[in-house]
């Protein structure tokens, strides 16, 4: 009896992943009129075991019915448990935290992006300042990285942002120009499908410090991000991209941040890993872009 409910199980979460995969649903109720559809991204980081993860599975109320995609970023080892112990019918997609470039090899402790996709994931982060920093990451890596994600049929979350450092000495917009160019100009032609690539711009100095960037900084880095989008793609497509912000983001600045015209919602660190936290977060991301729509009636 259980095998037969476990077999059932796995036939809905199969078919709701396909429907959920097909691009037509990322311009559901909640887009706006470029066809953005909020995102919010947990980045759990090395954070929660497979007890914790079903505990918060089982208490998350995702908020389904206020038109923001979520997306749950667990360690590789959470993937499959997230998977088995979310609801299939919330919608909620999961996301990978890095990948190998390699298809497969000799990596020892590395992840591949079929093992990634096989194992639940629609989203791999790539390029978090935690990569670039602590593990030594660097442009033309992250670029690979991302050429095999987009080959993989899983949507790069690229991170760029500038230290603390860069932001006092004017060198902010520099850097996520040579970020962008770095990770993405190789990508070539045709270009990767706008509704599969997110751009989270993260100021390392706003990461886990509680300091977030204040909404003018947030909005001028985020529009100088989609200028140099369309500048490497075109108009049309950097038009269509959802870029997120992320650094300290919690259920108190987000209605704020997300009302603003170029944030499409939030790569959250801290407030992803409580489910109530985020879960307020989501609705608070969902009253500011409703404040965003209101205000270009
Ligand atoms: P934070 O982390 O929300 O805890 O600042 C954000 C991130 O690292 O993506």
């Amino acid at each position: 009896m259980s095998d037969l409910r476990e077999q059932i199980e796995r036939v809905v979460r199969q078919v709701v992943r396909e429907v959920l995969a097909r691009g037509d649903v990322l311009t559901p109720a909640g887009a706006d009129q470029a066809g953005r559809r909020p995102l919010v991204a947990a980045n759990w980081k090395m954070n929660h075991t497979p007890n914790t993860a079903r505990e918060y599975a089982g208490g998350f109320d995702p908020r389904s019915d206020s038109g923001v995609e979520v997306a749950l970023c667990p360690p590789a080892v959470l993937l499959p448990v997230l998977a088995a112990a979310l609801d299939p019918l919330a919608g909620v997609r999961l996301g990978a935290q890095n990948l190998h470039a390699a298809p497969e090899g000799a990596y020892t402790g590395e992840h591949s992006a079929a093992m990634l996709s096989e194992a639940g994931a629609d989203y791999v982060i790539l390029g978090h300042s935690e990569r670039r920093c602590l593990f030594g990451e660097d442009d033309p890596q992250i670029q690979q990285k991302l050429s095999r994600a987009l080959q993989a049929g899983l949507w790069p979350i690229l991170c760029v942002g500038e230290s603390l450092a860069e932001r006092e000495s004017g060198a902010t917009f520099r850097v996520l120009r040579s970020q962008l160019t770095g990770c993405l100009s190789g990508l070539g032609s045709p270009a990767p499908d706008p509704q599969g690539l997110v751009v989270a711009y993260e100021p390392v100095w706003a990461i886990g410090t509680g300091r977030t960037a204040t909404s003018a900084q947030a909005q001028e880095a985020l529009a100088f991000i989609r200028e140099r989008l369309a500048e490497l793609f075109s108009h049309g497509w950097a038009a269509r991209v959802r870029l997120l912000y992320g650094g300290s983001a919690t259920s108190d600045n987000a209605a704020e941040l997300s009302a603003l015209p170029d944030v499409d919602g939030f790569l959250v660190g801290g407030a992803g890993l409580d489910p109530d936290k985020l879960s307020k977060l989501i609705a608070e991301t969902a009253s500011g872009v409703a404040r965003r729509s209101d205000a270009r009636r």
